[in-house]
């Protein structure tokens, strides 16, 4: 797996973090794939809802088989939002058939991506999240790769 291009970012606020997702949006096209790691509570989901923004996200579905698989309607097909948190057994992740959306028509982002590192496209976005010194701080940094 190889860095094309990384980017460092520091966000002093939950309004940050979002606003970033937000702007990040508009570099994505149909096919992507978004990897969002970092600890508990670090900001992933604030990310998520603001590429969801920027994309104008609607119509929002819930899978009627898993409640963390989410599909929202966008202009060029589906937004998918995975959350792996809670899934720890391998035979459940098997189950969900996650590849089925890595497709042309779908912008997928999942949260604890590390529990599907092995299925994960070698060319996607590496979204990794830290805490910073003060309460509010995160440290945020984008890599895409191929
Ligand atoms: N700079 C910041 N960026 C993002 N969230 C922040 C920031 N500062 C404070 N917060 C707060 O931290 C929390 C982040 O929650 P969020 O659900 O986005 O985290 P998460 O990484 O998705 O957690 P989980 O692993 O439980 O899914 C929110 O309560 C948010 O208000
Ligand atoms: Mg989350």
């Amino acid at each position: 797996m190889m860095t094309l291009q990384r980017d460092e970012y520091f966000a002093r606020s939950a309004h940050d973090t979002l606003d970033l997702g937000k702007t990040f949006a508009s570099a994505l096209k149909p096919g992507d794939i978004v990897a969002l790691a970092g600890n508990l509570g670090s900001g992933k989901t604030q990310f998520v809802i603001g590429i969801c923004e920027g994309l104008h996200a609607h119509g929002h579905i819930a899978s009627p088989t898993f409640t963390f698989i989410h599909e929202y309607n966008v202009a060029f097909g589906t937004l998918v939002h995975i959350d792996l948190y809670r899934i720890n057994k391998r035979s459940e992740i098997d189950e969900l058939g996650i590849e089925e959306y890595f497709r042309d028509d779908c912008i997928c982002m999942i949260e604890w991506p590390e529990l599907i590192a092995d299925l994960l496209p070698s060319e996607r976005y590496d979204v990794k999240i830290a805490y910073g010194e003060g309460e509010n701080d995160r440290r945020i940094v984008i890599e895409k790769t191929a």
